[in-house]
């Protein structure tokens, strides 16, 4: 092929040879040889000056290290400039923004990219300051090297680029992809065999129903973002709000906070403030920052009146347990279940969640559950062990109940994660705006 390739990086680094050697490997390697992509190294040791060619000092000011040279590695940035033309230049650095597909679908954009690498205790800082258009870090930890981080970037570029991939539908379908539902963690991918030791893959996809198969996905890819990776959350464009309130104790104040954020990524109507009057909803809007609709009701009868005066007269009202005053609304585990995936798709449902009461565990052992109260009267185990056994496509899950906190906000999150993941028909009107 002999059109300029999509995209050309300029690799500064001290260590050329290991550079090329991965850059030849797979589907990368693939796309130089086929002139789609270019990555070509320059060493700043080329550049050095002295008979030792000496690129690290002792840093200014004293402590431990060395620290790269400016006049090398600007010596070797001019240099792929003058030779191969003008390039953005990033420079690899933990002390900068992190790296991911939105920086990545950038840069594509780019027809020359120069990655500079560090080594030592990193490079003068003068570099950073006067010579780079833009730093960039792999993430939260130390490399010995920026190489690395240079190849992350370019593998990831590279499958962007327009022929790199036999299947430009895979970038598409990828994790953190922005798709119709923001960006999201892919679903689980399983191949032959069917069954693997005493592991079956999910009957779903050996159906031949690609529609049944396309929701099961979605409905996993759902799951698992919002489980595994909340911040996710705020950036996807979910769909319109479920008539969904959360109750709370007004002497839970303190949870204030974390409730708002809950319900704000959830996109529920709003937070029921329950046994406060008018000074305790003006106190839960101050501590909520006003991000939530707060309504005040002094006990659930006249949470159940405002049920039954809203608007499709379907007062469902779903307690996780009961606490002081509060009656469970729900007789058991199995009937909660049946009641939260009932009210998901049910025009004007309201469901009343409240959190901070004694019972939440066996209520999240009925949502997680295969068959609903399966797990009941099962003798008590850590919470996080239990909830994944019950939902396969999120095992081995690194942190789906924070513990740092409320286990019962936990629970209600992963109630609500549920819902969110179980694929239901659109709600026909439009989601209240206020709580009930
Ligand atoms: C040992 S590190 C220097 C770390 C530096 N002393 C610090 O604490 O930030 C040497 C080089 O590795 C590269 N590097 C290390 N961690 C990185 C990361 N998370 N992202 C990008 N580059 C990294 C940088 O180019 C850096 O100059």
């Amino acid at each position: 092929m002999s059109e300029a390739p999509r995209t050309a990086f300029e690799i500064i680094t001290l260590f050329p040879a290991a550079v090329e050697a991965f850059a030849g490997a797979g589907l990368l390697g693939k796309a130089i040889e086929r002139g789609l992509v270019a990555v070509h190294t320059t060493s700043p040791r080329d550049f050095a000056t002295d008979r030792w060619r000496t690129v690290d000092d002792a840093p200014f000011g004293g402590g431990a290290g060395m620290v790269l040279k400016p006049e090398p590695v600007v010596a070797a940035l001019e240099h792929v400039v003058a030779t191969r033309g003008p390039c953005h230049r990033i420079l690899l650095t933990p002390s900068a923004p992190r790296f991911d597909q939105r920086v990545a679908e950038r840069l594509a954009t780019l027809p020359r990219i120069a990655l500079v690498c560090g080594r030592y205790e990193g490079i003068d800082d003068r570099v950073r300051e006067h010579y780079v258009d833009e730093c960039l870090s792999l993430g939260d930890f130390v490399l010995g090297g920026g190489e690395v981080a240079a190849l992350a970037i370019v593998e990831a570029v590279s499958r962007l680029a327009e022929g790199v991939l036999h299947n430009p539908e895979s970038v598409a379908g990828d994790s953190f992809a922005a798709g119709d539902h923001g960006p999201l963690l892919e679903f689980p991918q399983y191949t032959r065999p069917a069954v693997f030791r005493e592991h079956a893959v999910p009957e779903v996809l050996l159906s031949g129903d690609h529609a049944a198969v396309a929701a099961w996905r979605l409905a996993a890819s759902l799951r698992r973002t919002w489980a595994l990776r909340p911040e996710l959350r705020a950036v996807s464009p979910w769909p319109p709000a479920l008539p969904i309130s959360l109750g709370v104790g007004a002497d839970a104040i303190a949870l204030a906070p974390a409730l708002a954020e809950l319900a704000r990524c959830h996109a529920l109507a709003g937070l029921v403030v329950l046994g406060g009057d008018e000074d305790d909803a003006l106190a839960w809007t101050r501590a909520t920052g006003g991000r939530v609709p707060i309504a005040a009701m002094r006990d659930l009868a006249a949470v159940r009146r405002r049920l039954k005066r809203s608007e499709a007269g379907a007062p469902w009202l779903v307690a996780l347990a009961a606490a002081g005053e509060v009656p469970a609304a729900a007789a058991s585990a199995a009937e909660l279940h049946d009641r939260l995936t009932t009210c998901a798709g049910r025009r004007g449902a309201a469901v009343l969640l409240l959190p901070g009461l004694a019972g939440a565990q066996d209520a999240a052992d009925a949502i997680f559950a295969p068959a609903a109260g399966a797990h009941e009267g099962s003798p008590a185990a850590p919470q996080r062990a239990r909830v994944s056994e019950h939902d396969p496509t999120l095992a081995n899950p690194p942190a789906i109940v924070d513990p740092s906190r409320p286990a019962a906000l936990a629970v209600v999150e992963l109630a609500l994660t549920r819902l969110r993941g179980t694929p239901q028909a659109p709600p026909t009107h439009a989601g209240p705006t206020k709580p009930p």
